[in-house]
């Protein structure tokens, strides 16, 4: 072959423009295949030299090699090119735009019934009482009987009961509990005096619910025995929560009412302190507001309970979170405290 037919420069200035037109892995592939692979147009032209004469063969030889060289530095230098190209469109592709707002975590909080609760749970803490809990699903014993309230007694009207359809010897022993008033029977069997106890929890009964009666609530159900506790410390104690719950220049009405399970018993208002007693909406223009109903414990059930009725008295009172937390809000309807609207939840 002759040596004319070999021109390197014409090879290398294809070769280089080739290279500078690939755009991708493939095309790159393809070129180095075309001019450096084994059937590539250097090898080729390496192949032919032995065609050559020696001077000649030495000079294109070496030129060759040196243009082998080049080209494969070239096409690494390409290769990286690329995949730098590469590496900057993914990451231009998922990009995270740092100056987006962030998305806001939404913190949860108490429901205003558990907040109101705990408010007068503490109240009776910081006096000295201890908190105890008691079943929600009670029986006709403890919701009723032991309370006095016997199988005929008129007051159980009062309360209309959610019976659990659970029949044994023709009876339903089982009810969800009405009140927390139980829960003083089932402390007192498992302690002595001096008891000083507020039992909170929820309590079901039968109702058509309107703006003031839910068919759930929740009682915060207070209980002291001891020798020598007297009215006045029924009311002493509980004027002084009152005053503590809605301001300390309360005022405090005591009236006779009839639970059967203390004697005497009473209903305990509060002056109202949107009008200061002067009569408004809150107060449905009286002035008083009840919140609790109490009482001095029936010697009857003291004795029950193994204690000496003559040396030990108790008082106890029960009342509704929902209608405290009704009062202290101003809210005018006690269901939307259970419709669980985000709206009015999140305002407390
Ligand atoms: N258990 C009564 C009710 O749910 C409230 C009550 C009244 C509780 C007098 C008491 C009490 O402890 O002495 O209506």
């Amino acid at each position: 072959m002759a040596a004319g037919i070999v021109d390197l420069d014409a090879i290398a200035s294809t070769a280089r423009s080739e290279l500078d037109a690939a755009s991708d892995e493939a095309e790159l592939e393809a070129w180095r295949v075309t001019h450096l692979g084994r059937k590539g147009t250097l090898t080729s032209v390496l192949r032919q030299l032995g065609g050559l004469e020696i001077e000649e063969r030495r000079r294109v030889g070496s030129e060759a090699n040196v243009l082998k060289g080049e080209l494969e530095a070239a096409f690494e230098a390409k290769r990286d090119d690329l995949k730098g190209q590469k590496l900057a469109a993914t990451m231009l592709e998922g990009q995270i735009d740092v100056t987006l707002p962030a998305r806001k975590k939404r913190v949860g909080r108490l429901h205003p019934i558990t907040q109101t609760t705990r408010e007068i749970v503490d109240i009776f803490v910081s006096m000295g009482f201890s908190v105890a809990e008691g079943p929600e699903v009670e029986t006709d014993y403890y919701n009723f009987e032991a309370l006095l309230l016997d199988r005929d007694h008129p007051a159980r009207d009062m309360q209309d009961t959610l019976y659990i359809d659970y029949e044994r010897d023709g009876q339903y022993p089982f009810m969800m509990r009405t009140h927390t008033s139980p829960n003083q029977v089932r402390f007192m069997e498992e302690h002595k005096p001096p008891i000083r106890v507020v039992v909170p929890g929820k309590c079901y009964r039968n109702e058509a619910t309107d703006p003031t009666h839910e068919w759930m609530i929740t009682q915060i159900e207070v209980l002291a025995v001891d020798e020598g506790i007297s009215l006045a410390d029924l009311k002493g104690t509980l004027f002084e929560f009152a005053k503590r719950m809605f301001g300390q220049d309360r005022r405090v009405r005591f009236r006779c009412d009839y639970f059967p399970y203390v004697e005497p018993g009473v209903d305990m208002a509060i002056d109202c302190f949107i009008c200061g007693g002067d009569g408004c909406r809150t107060c449905h223009q009286e002035g008083w507001i009840e919140i609790m109903g109490a009482g001095m414990v029936h010697p009857e059930i003291l004795s029950n309970m193994g204690y000496d009725a003559e040396r030990v008295t108790g008082f106890a009172a029960g009342m509704g979170a929902e209608r405290i937390a009704l009062l202290r809000h101003g809210i005018e309807d006690i269901r939307r405290f259970y419709q669980n609207d985000l709206r009015f939840l999140e305002q407390f």
